[in-house]
């Protein structure tokens, strides 16, 4: 299991997000969630012989997936560990500029032992995972990398995990679909709207597999409630009431002052596409959450995942909304974190379905229709009429794409060839939105937007903000 006290989105880990009191028992069956379905034979690892393995022998070697993973912190192992126990993935190499350090614990908890992160504990993971399989005494089988693109450059790895941060998606994700590679990439898929496009038009053009970490998406709870809304049990769709948790971290003081690169981390590859800046250790690993320069802040962090369900419930993963209003959210006028402080914006779809995001800690995400009602909060589902939480979706009525486990999806739909719980176009509309919200409670104005040209229509102040230059030599 994931270390689900790590971080305030890992409570979404694999268990599709909040979890749902079942209020009758007959509903147990329909709500229950499948985590680590899959987890079943072993592994077969690609340099050990076969008759070394019990069952997992049984495993085609033609139908193996290797992988690498690009990225390998907090969510980087777990989504590491997801893969591993999958019986027909091999991971064959991970890649992280840190080499091996346990500096969570400066913000996480006094008296922190670790896990350790980085490229040789996550190889450590993956070794020890094949020699327990194999007794195979520890035998090299996993490659450790600095640079991502020594992982993308070998011709024996169908698929990546990118979990880097969010100012780290794009580029490798495009180099990846370059070089044929299938890709896990985490949310929120992009740092700006342009990159967002981009990623798209790559992925495609590639004809690669993508899966964006938004793993609400393979819950069969946020799905049931989706299909509810869908078809019409609340009436039509008005409102949604996306919340978004507070910053979880504390900004180091204004007057912070820069510190010595660690040796165990290669900081001008960290930062790579982002502006130089002095190292701080709160720059870095898990807080770069609270950096603009990094990432949209808890308005992409979380909202990549409320949002995206409620494109999902309100049928638009392929457009967006037509406007965008800022309603009081605050950003910090110095120090280090630079993003959002308060989130609160307001957006409109031209069903005239309403969206609201907003700081929230523990909110309900909430659906109103013109004749009823459907909450999440505090892991419990809750409904108007109450009846809703028996209905049962007919044959002929709309069913969503099903999926109970996100990794597992992945690697289907890799073997099929066809898309996933979480597609490339999906990602990038559910945090375009959040984008537009960062952008309108930064000009503090009402935007309008063209979702098909993925441009506003009223100010071009705001058209500059969908793109941002990238440090060289990273380009898109
Ligand atoms: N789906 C979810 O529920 C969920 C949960 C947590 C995090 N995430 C996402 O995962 C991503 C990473 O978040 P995290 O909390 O694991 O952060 P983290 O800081 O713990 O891990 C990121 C890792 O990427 C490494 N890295 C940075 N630049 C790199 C590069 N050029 N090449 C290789 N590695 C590089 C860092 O050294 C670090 O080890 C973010 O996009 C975040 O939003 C998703």
């Amino acid at each position: 299991m994931p270390n689900l006290d790590f971080a305030e989105d890992f409570k979404n880990y694999n268990s599709g997000g909040y979890m749902m009191k079942d209020v009758k028992t007959n509903r147990r069956k329909f709500l229950k969630e499948a985590i680590g379905a899959a987890v079943g034979t072993m592994s077969l690892p690609y340099i050990v012989p076969s008759p070394a393995l019990g069952k997992a022998g049984n495993v085609e070697p033609s139908s193996r997936i290797t992988m690498g993973f690009i990225g390998v912190g907090g969510m980087g192992t777990n989504n590491m560990r997801a893969f591993l126990s999958q019986p027909d993935v091999q991971v064959v190499a991970v890649c992280d500029v840190v080499k091996a350090n346990n500096e969570y614990g400066h913000w996480y908890k006094k008296g922190w032992q670790g896990p350790w992160f980085g490229r040789e504990p996550a190889r450590k993971i993956v070794e020890d995972h094949y020699a327990r399989k194999t007794q195979s005494g520890g035998r090299k089988v996993c490659d450790a990398y600095n640079d991502f693109r020594d992982l993308l450059g070998r011709d024996d790895i169908d698929a990546v995990c990118i979990t880097t941060p969010d100012h780290w998606h794009a580029v490798p994700v495009l180099m990846a679909a370059a070089a044929g590679k299938h890709i896990y990439c985490e949310k929120p898929m992009s740092l700006t709207v342009a990159e967002g496009r981009a990623m798209v038009d790559g992925v495609r053009r590639c004809g690669v597999i993508f899966q964006t970490g938004t793993q609400r998406r393979s819950s069969q709870r946020f799905r049931f409630i989706c299909e509810l809304v869908r078809n019409g049990r609340i009436g039509r769709l008005k409102k949604v009431t996306t919340p978004i948790g507070a910053n979880n971290k504390q900004a180091p003081p204004k007057d912070w002052q820069p510190m010595p690169v660690p040796d165990w981390l290669d900081y001008d590859m960290w930062l790579g596409p982002a502006p130089w800046a002095p190292y701080h250790k709160d720059r870095c690993l898990y807080t770069f959450r609270f950096g603009l320069d990094y990432s949209g802040g808890q308005t992409t962090n979380l909202g990549a995942h409320s949002i995206d369900i409620a494109q999902w419930a309100n049928g638009t993963d392929d457009t967006g909304p037509i406007e965008v209003e800022d309603l009081g959210g605050e950003f910090p006028t110095d120090g280090l974190f630079t993003t959002a402080t308060k989130v609160h914006f307001r957006a409109r779809y031209a069903n005239d379905v309403e969206l609201i995001c907003k700081t929230d800690e523990g909110g309900p995400l909430r659906f109103e229709g013109t004749e009823g009602w459907i909450q999440v909060k505090d892991d419990e589902l809750t409904c108007y009429p109450e009846s809703l939480m028996t209905s049962v979706i007919g044959p002929n009525e709309t069913h969503l794409y099903q999926s109970d486990d996100h990794h597992r999806n992945f690697i289907d739909c890799i073997k099929v060839h066809r898309d996933t719980a979480a597609p490339v176009e999906i990602g990038h509309r559910s945090v375009t939105i959040c984008h537009l919200g960062n952008i309108a409670m930064t000009l503090k104005r009402r935007l309008l937007w063209d979702p098909e040209k993925e441009r506003f229509v009223n100010s071009e102040q705001a058209n500059r903000m969908l793109w941002r230059s990238m440090r060289s030599p990273w380009h898109l």
